[in-house]
């Protein structure tokens, strides 16, 4: 039996009213379907202290997407990791595509945001992936490392106890078109081996989820493989219909 983590990545999505009506529906639903897995929502900041008042003896932790590399100050516009764990916060996404790409985060920055995190003793979600033209130029691997290293080089020989990576093929993400699980039950393979030869932490403890386009019809075949232990899901987890069918789907298989 494999302890499964599910995480809804709402990114820039939700309202008052979706909250209302999405812990509604689960609520109602979902009570047996939550006590096996680890599920986790991490919901716009404006909306974590709603969202935090609604979990409330769910069995659903409450997970950030973002954190500043700054602790306090004059930083306009940002959130410390202190005041997310002031709030309730239990995990942090850190390193997504979208962050990377978009608001030009660099490893460097991402290796800092992950050690505050880990620092402050929240858990680091760390997304790593390929684009489309390093996976057509069999560069996977090579990323990979890339992204891992940097970690390593900041924090050192225990950088990945009490963590979670999420492995998000950039090209897989929002776009419909999820990668095979087969190759992604190596790529993790891949990424444990890789972390246990530099890392104090042995392979077995290390939890790695997908992300990209994960669905309901799609789930059941990545949760089979042994290797992928959990999932990091966007516009799926958007509706509470959708996301509970995975949750659903996982309780059974796990
Ligand atoms: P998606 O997003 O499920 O919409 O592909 C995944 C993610 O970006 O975390």
């Amino acid at each position: 039996m494999k302890k499964f983590f599910i995480i809804a990545n709402w990114k820039l999505n939700g309202s008052k009213k979706m909250i209302a009506n999405f812990f509604k529906h689960l609520k109602f639903h979902s009570s047996t379907y939550l006590k096996k897995n680890t599920i986790i929502i991490a919901p716009p900041t404006i909306y974590l202290e709603r969202v935090y008042k609604n979990i409330n003896n769910m069995n659903i932790m409450l997970g950030a997407q973002n954190i500043d590399i700054n602790l306090q100050g004059a930083f306009t516009g940002e959130n410390s990791v202190l005041m997310l764990q002031d709030i309730g916060v239990k995990y942090v996404i850190v390193g997504h595509s979208e962050r990377r790409l978009l608001h030009y985060e660099t490893d460097d920055i991402i290796a800092k945001k992950f050690h505050l995190i880990k620092k402050f003793n929240l858990i680091p979600i760390l997304c790593i992936g390929e684009t489309e033209i390093d996976k057509k130029n069999g560069q996977t691997q090579t990323i990979i490392k890339k992204q891992l290293n940097s970690i390593f080089k900041k924090l050192g020989k225990s950088a990945f106890k009490n963590t979670i990576i999420a492995y998000e093929p950039i090209w897989a993400i929002g776009t419909g078109l999820s990668a095979n699980p087969e190759d992604v039950q190596c790529i993790h393979k891949f990424i444990k081996s890789y972390i246990e030869k530099y890392d104090l932490i042995n392979a077995e403890d290390i939890t790695v989820q997908y992300g990209g386009s994960i669905n309901h019809c799609n789930a059941k075949k990545f949760i089979e493989q042994p290797d992928i232990n959990g999932f990091l899901i966007g516009n799926s987890s958007l509706s509470s219909e959708e996301f509970l069918k995975i949750i659903r789907i996982a309780h059974d298989i796990t």
